[in-house]
């Protein structure tokens, strides 16, 4: 009795010091806004880049004289200690109320230590090893400076189209969730208080909110139609994850919703986020959204500036909308200041979280920032980077190879050091190429060679501005081929690094066309006629169509933009030291004709059988091409072999479970993700072919089984009506297990 009540107690101090302080915050945050002018409100709400300020006297620069007039909230873009501290010293000594600023920057996936690209995380399954990751890169930039990152981006794409793929966690929106909170976490704690208390967090932003993915063919920009049906089922619950796990900011997007801009739109902002979501923190938009408004046809800036601000923007990102407009607006009695009042206490909350009324220097920390890509985050780097590698085809075995014989490494990507950045790489060394990590990690017992082969592209000038300061040489195509051909004569495996360039995916790499380049395929084809062993490594931001190649070529390898130490970790998964294990997040097409492309999709009243491998008349498929993927979602190989037994679906003490046995078939220990998915058979809405649900990664030694059981709930049996409420409809339900959304065994349940 002593023990519990002393916990008690412990309970109670601890509650009120936690109300004690959001009361003190609060006191804080209204005491500064009485003190405040309209015009330093307007300034609060107010984002701009860094510009001039990394090379003038702050004062002399159009930004330095802005923030000393508190025009400015927050900044984006100024990087590196000397810059963020001359900028927060003219916050804090040169504008009246000495207001510290919010310090931007998209550190999307690394600070110093570059990690894969969030495509390629999500590959890897491992929720821990990614919120390490946002863990890691919170505590580089947070030593650095910056108290904020345009991090995580969690739209869901189901079109490789859309370059920005790269950026999220893929296809799904129960992964996608996941992952959501992962990253939140590890930018921002586990506790609301995390980040007052502990400068190394930062304050996270969920973005687009909302549906910027669904842009119409794959067009960065697109508009965006979509029924609230499929908004709250299949594209909402990242983002309400996020929100679940606490994140301070949402980001919108550049599209519209409803035929409303994402900006503009109270229903998304106010109705959805706030009121049912319960949204708590700040709303920015998107680089220079209220600006672009003019162009999407919903007149001028200053109409669009109060907009913006009554659905509830917060602040303004680069469009200086509010600052020129807000103003008047309140004086002509189209906004009220009340409204003024409300996005500015969400931003100086914000300040109130991160601590920076304390000390608005707290997150520039020269003794942190020593450890700025320590040999602990580099090791971070290149064990997630191995994680993240996809096996997509591995015919008789030719992966791992042995650390012995003539190498051949072809390919214009084989010695392109950075393009394994990725697309939103902050830091650009130390990389390694492939070239030079093969050859320190073979050193004395493999010997390299190395051809080029081939352009990047055929056309130069593409090449150029795409490859983000690479330099891959421009070379004579006859003779590089024939260089390679006479090089990878000698060796007794040829080993082909292609794929995209750094820019090919990302923010406006929008593409038409998802195969190899024509002058890649080329070389591929003469590499594959030599009859040696050919394995393909596929650089890549998005899925890549490789019909011919998985035709012809033994061994493909899905290697992302994997970062810093991403040859290295290449290294270890294809000589063997460790054993792939990404699975796919993204489906892999079979032919572009066929985007946009997902698992998830309905059945349709013409469903096509699943054996049918020829077009049916009036049945739902394409007469010159299957419907089936390429490789599906959940797909990818290891250096081993898994079965799997008949699964079972039982009602549990808290909900549900399924079990299934898995074995170990081959004679190398490895990873294996067991996928759940659930299908509504009979519902009053149309409910997707499969969904997942629940997931296991397992361990499991050569010849070991094990047991695997996923718990579910009702809630995974559910789903959203138009309106957003979860509903439940009783009835049958099939619960499938398998190692992906294609080869699944299936069982069924009733639930009442
Ligand atoms: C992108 C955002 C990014 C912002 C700031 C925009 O163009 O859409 O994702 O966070 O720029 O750099």
């Amino acid at each position: 009795l002593n023990y519990m009540k002393r916990i008690n107690i412990v309970l109670l101090v601890l509650m009120v010091s936690a109300s004690l302080f959001c009361a003190n915050a609060k006191n804080r945050v209204d005491d500064l806004l009485k003190k405040m002018t309209l015009e330093e409100k307007i300034g609060q709400l107010n984002l701009n880049p860094g510009g001039d300020i990394t090379t003038g006297p702050p004062l002399e620069t159009e930004i330095g004289s802005m923030v000393a007039k508190g025009e400015i909230g927050a900044v984006l873009n100024v990087v590196g200690i000397g810059p963020v501290t001359k900028i927060q010293k003219v916050a804090v000594e040169k504008s009246r109320l000495g207001i510290p600023l919010i310090i931007g920057l998209d550190v999307i996936h690394g600070y110093k230590t570059t990690f894969p690209i969030p495509l390629a995380l999500s590959c890897t399954w491992d929720l821990e090893g990614i919120e390490r990751v946002a863990r890691i890169a919170a505590e580089e930039c947070s030593s650095c400076g910056i108290n904020w990152t345009y991090s995580p981006m969690v739209d869901v794409a189901f079109d490789a189209r859309w370059g920005r793929v790269a950026e999220g966690a893929g296809e799904d929106p129960y992964w996608g969730s996941l992952v959501a909170g992962a990253y939140v976490r590890g930018y921002q704690g586990t506790n609301p208080d995390d980040c007052r208390k502990d400068p190394s967090h930062i304050l996270a932003c969920v973005k687009h909110y909302a549906l910027y993915s669904a842009s119409e063919a794959g067009r960065d920009y697109n508009t965006v139609d979509m029924s609230h049906l499929r908004m709250y089922n299949q594209f909402f619950p990242p983002y309400k994850a996020a929100v679940k796990a606490g994140v301070a900011s949402v980001m919108s997007s550049f599209n519209i919703v409803d035929g409303r801009h994402a900006t503009a739109n109270k229903w998304l902002l106010t109705d959805v986020l706030r009121d049912q979501w319960g949204f708590g923190g700040f709303v920015v938009t998107d680089y220079g959204s209220i600006d672009e408004m003019t162009n999407w046809g919903y007149g001028d800036i200053k109409a669009n500036s109060a907009r913006a601000l009554k659905a509830g923007t917060d602040m303004d990102m680069c469009s200086d909308g509010f600052i020129e407009n807000l103003a008047d607006l309140v004086r002509e009695g189209k906004v009220s200041e009340a409204e003024v009042d409300r996005a500015c206490r969400r931003v100086l909350e914000a300040k109130e979280k991160l601590g920076l009324f304390d000390n608005p220097y707290r997150h520039i920390d020269p003794e942190r920032a020593k450890k700025l890509g320590c040999a602990e985050y580099v090791k971070a780097a290149r064990d997630i980077a191995a994680e993240s590698f996809v096996l997509l085809k591995n015919q008789e075995n030719v992966l791992p190879l042995k650390k012995e014989g003539k190498i051949a490494l072809i390919g214009p990507l084989a010695n392109a050091k950075t393009n394994m950045a990725g697309c939103w790489a902050v830091n650009y060394d130390p990389f390694t190429s492939v070239k030079e990590a093969f050859e320190k990690n073979l050193e004395g017992k493999a010997t390299i060679l190395y051809a080029q082969g081939c352009n990047a592209l055929d056309d130069a000038r593409y090449q150029e501005v795409t490859s983000a300061g690479n330099n891959i040489e421009r070379v004579d195509s006859a003779k590089a081929l024939n260089d390679a051909i006479d090089i990878a004569r000698q060796a007794d495996v040829i080993v082909c690094c292609l794929g995209e360039l750094q820019e090919h995916s990302g923010e406006s790499a929008s593409r038409s066309n998802l195969e190899l380049p024509s002058c890649q395929m080329t070389l591929l084809r003469q590499m594959n006629q030599l009859g040696k062993p050919v394995v393909l490594l596929n650089f890549s931001g998005r899925p890549t169509i490789m019909k011919w190649e998985n035709e012809n070529i033994p061994a493909i390898m899905n290697v992302w933009f994997s970062g810093s130490e991403g040859a290295n970790a290449i290294c270890d998964v294809v000589f063997g030291d460790k054993a792939p294990c990404g699975r796919l997040t993204t489906t892999m097409p079979d032919n572009m004709g066929q985007l946009p492309i997902y698992y998830q999709r309905l059945n349709t009243g013409r469903p096509m059988p699943a054996d049918s491998k020829l077009p049916i008349r009036f049945r739902s498929c394409y007469i010159d091409g299957p419907n089936d993927p390429l490789f599906p979602f959940g797909y990818g190989l290891t250096y081993t072999t898994f079965s799997y037994g008949e699964p079972t679906a039982t009602a549990t003490a808290n909900g549900y479970a399924a079990t299934v046995s898995v074995t170990n078939t081959g004679n190398r220990d490895a990873w294996e993700v067991v996928q759940l998915y659930i299908h509504d058979v009979a519902a009053s809405v149309a409910r997707p072919v499969k969904e997942l649900k629940g997931y296991k990664r397992i361990f499991l030694k050569a010849g070991e089984t094990a047991n695997v059981t996923i718990p579910f709930d009702k809630e995974s049996l559910s789903f959203y009506d138009e309106n957003g409420t979860l509903t439940f409809e009783p009835g049958e339900f099939e619960i499938m297990l398998g190692p992906n959304s294609r080869d699944l065994k299936t069982t069924s349940m009733t639930v009442e």
